[in-house]
């Protein structure tokens, strides 16, 4: 390790740490809870099929965990709405209430969710080209932007020319307040342990329905910023992944 990525980790791991020390006398102040969630109310809605109304094959887990891969190679043949409402959902389909939280497919430390989902719609048969938010409540895309973003998403991304040749990326947002709200510091180990879980489900989806995915992390934070459309400080660029179908050798 060098001496400047271990004095990095040796700082995060003490400004996350958790003791008892930390925990003491900490209340959590109701009044200043951040929002849960965010929309877009004055967007044009596009409503997703809900799970019950998908026509979607039922897939085997576990070939789907064995057979799962990062794939880049996308045809850019358009999807089905159907799959990318399943896609959406295995991401952040609400399956319950508990109390105040919407609770999701995908696990969050505290049932906080300090993240939001944008899609960048390519190809997907009967819907134009756009950037989307995704209600997770209303469970429907807003669109936040209209055109094809997947070039600037490809340029923000040092050049992964994937991102522009998928059918759809998802791309995630830290809302980081919300869960520094309750876990101050030590919220920085849990977000991107959030978004690995939502991710996963991303890409498990993608190969039952026999889409091709890869995340992506590489990426300039202030371009990424500008192309979702934040501000790049209450709420930032965190992780994309890119969907579609891949082009199929010979
Ligand atoms: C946090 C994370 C970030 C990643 N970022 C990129 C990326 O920017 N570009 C890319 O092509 N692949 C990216 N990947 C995919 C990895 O390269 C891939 O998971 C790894 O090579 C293992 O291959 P597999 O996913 O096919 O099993 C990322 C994966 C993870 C988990």
């Amino acid at each position: 390790m060098t001496r400047d990525g271990s004095d990095a980790l040796r700082r995060w791991r003490d400004v996350t740490d958790l003791s008892l020390d930390r925990l003491s006398g900490r209340g959590l102040d109701w009044a200043a809870r951040p929002a849960p969630h965010k929309t877009f109310p004055d967007a044009e809605r596009v409503p997703l099929p809900r799970p019950a109304e998908l026509a979607v094959p039922p897939a085997d887990l576990w070939r789907v965990l064995a057979a799962r891969r990062s794939r880049r190679a996308f045809s850019g043949t358009p999807i089905p709405l159907e799959h990318l409402a399943a896609l959406s959902w295995a991401c952040q389909g609400v399956t319950a209430r508990q109390g105040p939280a919407l609770l999701r497919t995908a696990p969050s430390a505290g049932a906080l969710y300090p993240f939001e989902t944008y899609v960048s719609v390519q190809a997907v048969a009967g819907v134009e080209p756009c950037l989307a938010h995704l209600d997770v409540a209303g469970f429907a895309l807003e669109r936040v932007a209209e055109g094809h973003h997947g070039r600037a998403l490809a340029a923000a991304a040092l050049g992964q020319g994937f991102l522009a040749r998928a059918s759809a990326v998802f791309a995630w947002t830290a809302v980081y307040d919300r869960a520094a709200w309750k876990y101050r510091d030590r919220a920085l180990r849990y977000l991107g342990l959030d978004l690995g879980h939502v991710c996963q489900n991303l890409a498990v989806a993608a190969e039952a329905l026999g889409l091709g995915c890869c995340p992506v992390a590489a990426f300039l934070d202030r371009e990424m910023n500008e192309v979702l459309g934040v501000d790049g400080d209450g709420e930032f660029a965190y992780y994309l992944a890119a969907v579609g179908p891949v082009q199929r050798r010979g």
